[in-house]
């Protein structure tokens, strides 16, 4: 029998409600009574609780419910994604978006609302980085806890997401990530660990993926040791929707609820394994007691008057100053921004007649008000002498548009050009397959170009994007996903009425041949393997010396920043900083922090601090930033601990990660720990050189052999295989089903149909065989599950047969 270990249980808070419980209540309480509620049970006064996306607004759905994001929510405001966001850098800006989040979803009596999300940006293609704030783990972890503190501050909870090494979406329900525990632990870890221990999130997600081998939501190393004994959480963790693979041991590994509901079906798989002494039932008591500590801490705030509205402009507005301090200035050659007044503009682009502001998934947001360019350019101090779309949103040529656009284009002063990614190409269940803009696009600027080449580039996507063509470009102005309210904001800082003081929180390599995971992404079979370590965006550019087209921290402002007067203690480090341009302005300084041993292979400098300051021009302020139990550690594989190297650390103040302005130097004292390395089977990593690394040296830093990547295709189907495998399928009737489905595919992608044809890939390409229990509410259950897969592999009458049973003894229980 599985037991709890007595040196870790904690009492319960509600024991005299458990106590008076059936296994059967308790166990009805581990799964969710619909799509997006928990279960109640009246005569315990235990209410149901609500959870919602979403991470930049809230989607309620209250008729048909989705994962996907595909029917209608209710309207709500739509802030800038995660990845907007995060470039402003500053910290209470993301507590007011929470604040502003949680008062909508207090209105809407949302209980929880899940986000932020908070993976670590591995990768440029993967399809939800437009949802996630950062490479940098520093800097996402204190991004999410303001958001977190912020949405908790209404009494509700936040549910950080997705936990954990959730950084590809191809096979994202299945794929197994191989990744080494210092990498584990100080990139993809990190961030979670300040949004537990500094946000106090009281929801955590658990990831669909597995990690070494096992699902997240089951792994114990994980979801136990790391996360309730390290870092203390005592909050719920719920499953992503569908992501339950085995119910026993994620409650085991501490996960309360499991959603959406299974009809009960998972919550009996709990009760026999009490009932056979395959688990304790401690196990059941104590994540039934922090469910009730969430249902009954997150539905005080409905218990008495509550706003079941909130001021739509006012929400507006601020989406509005978000987006304002969230864009990126990448370009300004020959001071083309701001406009100057009396310019004539010709406004091109097809973004600017339809703006793309959010990303597709579950985080699509209804909004309130949306607003166009073309509908608030009037507003604005900017002469606008036409407007020409120039390209289909879609990708489709069009040499039509590109000659209106062009004769438009040469009678103005300046062209502003709105490009970018569309939304089917940014969503959720999916990764870019290139990092380029379409094509029709760039021809479109290569021909403006010729005819005026004073053009500002205005470019909405919310991932990095290779820019070839930027020569072309005399402005560039980078408007990431920026919310509802984003067009007047874009105007605003092209005309010098906002000065932008945003900086990328992701590096943009010149091509993603250049990327760090080029040749280890995405996983596509059976596993990931996290061979480039630790060595993760600006962590191995600047470590391997591979030039980008804008680093990590880079953003431009209208006005200019100087650094001076660094001191350093064993606190922290303080610098004046002075603007010594003409207007006002703000600036993101950041504290990197590098080892001078080289005894201990690690980038050569990591983000550890930063602030964003504001001054007038002429105006100096003294800046501290001040180092955290995060500034010196590093992970030791050894004595399995976070430890300190005694070394002198260089201490560098930077405008951007490729701009250092000031710099010192401390000595700092040791914790003795062991060396964790044999350096000589570690070349490439203490070089950094780590893009192409081969599986022994990735064998040798994991310390055991990597588990086979590719599909065995001599074996049966089961329940984690994919519908994609039905390729190899012994029964004829699912190789044929798996030719239907990627024939759809490819003919509603051949009809420009490719939002649809992308939800054939998310919802039912990847999806593993559970899936189709987990997903349907109980319509089809594991034993029905079973006959499925005795035709799919190749027992076709015996399957049906079984089908039919089960769902026959099915119809008749539920009657
Ligand atoms: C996504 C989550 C989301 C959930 C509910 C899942 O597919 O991965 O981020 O919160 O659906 O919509």
């Amino acid at each position: 029998m599985k037991k709890l270990d007595e040196t870790k249980i904690k009492s319960l808070r509600y024991s005299d409600i458990i106590e008076k419980m059936t296994i059967e209540e308790k166990a009805s309480l581990m799964s969710g009574k619909d799509f997006w509620q928990t279960q109640d049970i009246e005569r315990f006064g235990i209410n149901n609780i609500f959870l919602a996306d979403g991470p930049h607004g809230i989607r309620k759905q209250m008729a048909a419910a989705d994962h996907l994001g595909l029917n209608e929510s209710t309207p709500a405001t739509c802030f800038p994604t995660a990845a907007t966001v995060a470039n402003s850098w500053n910290v209470e800006l993301g507590e007011k978006i929470g604040e502003y989040l949680g008062e909508e979803a207090v209105a809407q009596k949302v209980n929880v609302l899940l986000g932020p999300g908070i993976n670590m940006k591995r990768d440029p293609l993967c399809g939800r980085n437009f949802e996630y704030f950062s490479e940098d783990p520093y800097h996402t972890g204190k991004m999410a806890a303001s958001y977190i503190k912020g949405i908790q501050s209404h009494g509700i909870s936040a549910c950080v997401k997705h936990f954990a090494v959730n950084n590809q979406e191809e096979r994202r329900m299945s794929i197994d990530t191989i990744v080494d525990e210092r990498t584990l632990r100080e990139i993809y870890l990190t961030a979670f660990e300040i949004a537990v221990k500094e946000g106090q999130t009281k929801t955590v997600m658990s990831s669909y993926n597995m990690l070494n081998g096992e699902y997240t939501n089951e792994n114990i190393h994980l979801m136990r040791e790391i996360l309730r004994d390290e870092w203390d959480f005592d909050g719920v963790v719920v499953t992503d929707w569908g992501g339950s693979n085995d119910r026993v041991a994620g409650l085991v590994a501490g996960n309360e609820l499991e959603m959406p509901t299974t009809a009960g079906e998972t919550n009996q798989e709990i009760i026999d394994a009490i009932k056979n002494g395959k688990i304790e039932e401690h196990f059941l008591d104590e994540a039934v007691d922090r469910l009730l500590h969430l249902i009954f801490t997150t539905e005080e705030v409905f218990n008495k008057p509550y706003k079941q509205s909130f001021d739509v402009m006012e929400h507006h507005q601020v989406a509005q100053e978000v987006a304002e301090e969230s864009m990126v200035l990448l370009k300004n050659v020959d001071q083309i921004l701001p406009l100057k007044s009396g310019v004539k503009v010709a406004t091109i682009g097809q973004f600017a007649e339809e703006a793309r502001y959010q990303g597709a998934g579950s985080s699509i947001v209804n909004p309130t008000i949306l607003e166009n360019t073309l509908e608030v350019l009037a507003d604005s101090r900017i002469e606008n002498i036409g407007y020409e779309p120039g390209f289909e949103r879609y990708g489709k040529k069009n040499s039509k548009k590109i000659e209106k656009a062009c004769a438009l284009a040469k009678n103005a002063d300046v062209v502003l050009l709105y490009i970018g990614l569309d939304e089917a190409t940014e969503a959720e269940g999916l990764d870019r397959s290139d990092m380029k803009i379409p094509e029709n696009q760039i021809e479109l600027l290569h021909a403006i170009h010729k005819v005026n080449p004073n053009i500002v580039a205005v470019l909405s996507c919310g991932a990095a994007v290779e820019m070839p063509w930027i020569d072309k470009v005399k402005g560039l102005l980078h408007g990431y996903l920026n919310g509802q309210a984003g067009a007047k904001a874009v105007l605003k800082i092209l005309t010098g009425e906002v000065n932008p003081s945003g900086k990328l929180a992701e590096s943009y390599p010149i091509r993603y041949e250049d990327t760090p995971a080029f040749y280890q992404f995405p996983g596509k079979e059976v596993s990931v393997e996290y061979r480039e370590a630790m060595y993760i965006g600006y962590r191995y550019y600047d470590t391997a010396n591979v030039e980008v087209r804008f680093p990590f921290g880079y953003g431009l402002s209208y006005t200019t920043f100087d650094y001076s007067d660094i001191q350093v203690n064993k606190e922290g480090v303080t610098f004046n900083l002075t603007n010594t341009g003409s207007v006002a302005g703000m600036e993101i300084a950041q504290l990197y922090v590098g080892c001078q041993s080289g005894e201990i292979f690690r980038p050569a400098k990591e983000l550890k601090g930063f602030k964003k300051v504001f001054l007038n021009p002429g105006e100096t302020k003294a800046v501290a930033i001040p180092f955290d139990d995060k500034t010196f550690r590093y992970y030791n594989v050894k004595s399995d601990n976070w430890e300190i190297e005694e070394a002198d650390y260089s201490i560098l103040i930077g405008a951007s990660s490729a701009d250092i302005r000031l710099r010192e130097q401390i000595y700092i004292e040791g914790t003795n720990a062991p060396a964790p390395y044999e350096k000589s089977k570690l070349p490439s990593y203490y070089s950094g050189k780590a893009n192409k690394i081969n599986v022994e040296e990735f064998e040798a830093l994991l310390g055991r052999k990597v588990p086979p990547a590719k599909w065995d295709r001599s074996r049966p189907l089961g329940y984690n295989d994919t519908i994609a495998q039905c390729q190899y399928a012994k029964g004829a009737i699912a190789r044929f089903a798996y030719k239907s489905i990627t024939f759809a595919h490819w003919f509603l992608k051949k009809i420009g149909k490719r939002s649809t044809a992308n939800l054939i890939m998310m919802s039912v390409y990847h999806m593993p065989f559970r899936g189709i229990a987990r997903m349907t509410g109980g319509i089809i259950n594991m034993p029905m599950l079973d006959g499925i897969l005795m035709m799919v592999n190749g027992q076709f009458f015996k399957g049906i047969g079984h089908f039919l049973r089960e769902r026959k003894k099915f119809v008749k229980i539920a009657k």
